[in-house]
């Protein structure tokens, strides 16, 4: 039985490196992708300080759709060109933003989020999704947030092919 330790080091790159590895003991030898988004979504809630939302939106052809998640429930569909989680679907790029109160057309599921990090979900150049993370704090993610995230997020991405 996996058994997530909590983060020893108070580095941030070391923390993120830690957490991959224990994000691909955790995913190792499971395909399932809601069983695999339910269990990552929880360990990076409970092991990354000042959070209050980790979880993902999967596209569904047409919009995303609120998948496993932790936090306050959340807004269940949103369109690609809507909101924060729908610039990082459709430009597959990473959004990183420092002040949600100043990105045009962020969605506030939870009033308390103050700055928020989306990551595209992209297998074989198709979107299957986005991981989204917000903080209660301003500013709580940066460069190094950004490639800590993304490594994460492909170790997910990486946990749903098969052989
Ligand atoms: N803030 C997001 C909506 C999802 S919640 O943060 C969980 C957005 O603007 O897309």
């Amino acid at each position: 039985m996996f058994t997530a330790a909590t983060l020893q080091s108070d580095n941030k790159s070391e923390q993120y490196l830690e957490l991959a590895e224990q994000a691909r003991g955790l995913l190792h030898g499971e395909h399932d992708r809601i069983a695999n988004a339910a269990n990552f979504a929880a360990l990076v809630y409970g092991a990354l300080p000042d959070l209050n939302w980790a979880g993902f939106y999967f596209f569904d052809g047409t919009e995303l759709v609120v998948g496993p998640f932790q936090g306050k429930p959340a807004c269940v569909r949103i369109a690609l060109d809507k909101g924060v989680c729908g610039a990082a679907a459709s430009t597959r790029q990473t959004q990183v933003v420092r002040d949600v109160d100043a990105f045009p057309g962020h969605i506030a599921c939870d009033s308390a989020s103050r700055s928020e990090i989306v990551v595209p979900l992209v297998v074989d150049d198709k979107l299957v999704g986005v991981f989204d993370v917000d903080s209660p704090k301003i500013a709580r993610f940066d460069e190094e947030d950004r490639i800590g995230m993304e490594r994460l997020a492909a170790i997910y991405i990486q946990s749903l092919r098969v052989g």
